[in-house]
């Protein structure tokens, strides 16, 4: 296909899924609202309310001060990067051994991933990750399936994981709660992950982005940073986003924790990628992190979310399923037997004006219209194992993320499940 441009295009580029919340809205485009029957978007994975007047005043004010124009240290404000040390003992225990130097901020977590990948994987390295998926093909990085399966609650198995393993592997990468299925991995199997990654001498990097939207228990998410008997700075990575917690994705913070040692070589990535993080919105939390009045919106925040999960289970038609709930999402069964999620999730943004992501866009290694075969690539160097398992999520799997819309939305997506029929299908 001609681009009209006069010059090429990366191979990674060419070869990546293009980025799945606009595709959704192309569809969407083709709705048509009525006052009475606006857009429902269910499709993106942002906070349906803006943080709280505090923290908007206090980002304000700080973007102020003559001193936030400028670049701060690599690794961000020492002050917030203290704070979220401390804050993280709240979440993990007391005995969580976390330290400021452990802490490097970065601009978004998105950036925090790509950067760990960056420090630990060369091009042609492995790294493994449960499908669904968001994939490392940009960077020539091969993006290894580890798939998992709805009877399984969508949790990845330790034994297929280490069956995976190549001397190339460089690295575990798992997201908790997950994105997109919503599961929330057990403290037990994130241990057995641990011990898996400790053994065969890789990194495993934790994403816990919704970490703060796991319902409360008396215990943590994982016990990883304080069990002596596997020191977490040999192996563990996690990475981190201010975005949901805080609602304020528009602004650019996140985190890597991890041992000073890698930090030390990530911010030769960082240095590159960002220089530093924005400034206002640190010196805003380094501040505020550790008032209670933040924690509580936190928390109110997460009850909210947790909330709607319960609206949209009690209220989704009997004849769609729930795989998985948690963090911001709800994994879902549609009823239409035969028809793929997509011509579903498709159907559903322009005839009833309701926008979802089918499991597709997080399965297939690379666009419909990127026209591997045209590139002259062969099997071997696209991005990533199999899609084999992954037919079952293509067809009848669906994200819906509770978190942008409110109860009452919440109930007019259901009312419209329940008479939804998409064109074709008896
Ligand atoms: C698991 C996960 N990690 C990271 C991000 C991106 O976070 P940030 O806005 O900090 O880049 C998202 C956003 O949806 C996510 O779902």
């Amino acid at each position: 296909m001609s681009t009209g441009l006069g010059f090429r295009l990366s191979r990674g580029v060419r070869t990546t899924i293009s980025p799945p919340i606009p595709r959704a809205y192309e569809w969407a485009a083709q709705y048509k609202p009525t006052p009475n029957r606006p857009l429902l978007d269910m499709s993106q994975g942002v906070p349906g309310i803006p943080p709280p007047q505090f923290l908007r005043d206090a980002i304000a004010e700080a973007s102020r001060y003559p001193n936030s124009f400028g670049y701060t240290r690599w690794d961000g404000e020492p002050t917030l990067r203290a704070a979220l040390a401390d804050e993280m003992k709240l979440s993990y225990g007391r005995d969580a051994d976390i330290t400021v130097d452990d802490v490097a901020l970065t601009a978004g977590c998105n950036l925090a991933f790509v950067a760990v990948a960056m420090t630990l994987a060369d091009a042609g390295d492995e790294v493994i990750l449960p499908v669904p998926w968001m994939d490392l093909n940009l960077l020539g990085i091969k993006t290894v399936g580890l798939h998992t399966a709805p009877e399984d609650g969508f949790l990845p198995s330790v034994e297929k994981c280490e069956a995976l393993i190549t001397p190339r592997t460089k690295a575990i990468a798992l997201v908790t709660p997950n994105n997109p299925t919503g599961a929330i991995y057990p403290p037990s199997l994130l241990s057995a992950f641990a011990n898996l990654a400790a053994s065969k001498g890789i990194a495993l990097i934790l994403d816990e982005t919704y970490r703060d939207f796991v319902p409360s228990t008396d215990r943590p998410p994982h016990t990883l940073f304080s069990n002596t008997s596997l020191p977490w700075r040999n192996t563990l990575i996690q990475v981190y986003s201010f975005s949901k917690s805080y609602c304020l994705p528009g602004h650019r913070l996140g985190a890597v924790i991890a041992s000073p040692h890698l930090l030390a070589s990530l911010k030769t990535v960082l240095d590159c990628l960002q220089i530093c993080p924005p400034r206002p919105v640190q010196i805003a939390l380094g501040s505020l992190l550790p008032s209670d009045e933040l924690r509580e919106f936190v928390k109110g925040n997460a009850e909210g979310v947790q909330a709607r999960h319960r609206v949209f289970r009690e209220q989704l038609p009997g004849d769609w399923e729930v795989g998985a709930q948690g963090g911001y999402f709800a994994f879902v069964k549609h009823p239409f037997g035969g028809v793929r999620s997509e011509e579903v999730c498709q159907a559903l943004a322009r005839e009833v004006g309701v926008v979802t992501l089918p499991a597709s866009f997080f399965t297939r290694e690379t666009d419909e219209n990127d026209g591997l075969a045209e590139l002259g690539l062969g099997e071997e160097e696209k991005s990533g194992e199999g899609t084999s398992d992954a037919s079952e999520l293509d067809e009848r799997w669906i994200r819906f993320s509770v978190a942008n819309v409110d109860d009452e939305k919440v109930k007019r997506v259901c009312e419209r499940l329940a008479s939804f029929v998409p064109r074709g299908v008896e």
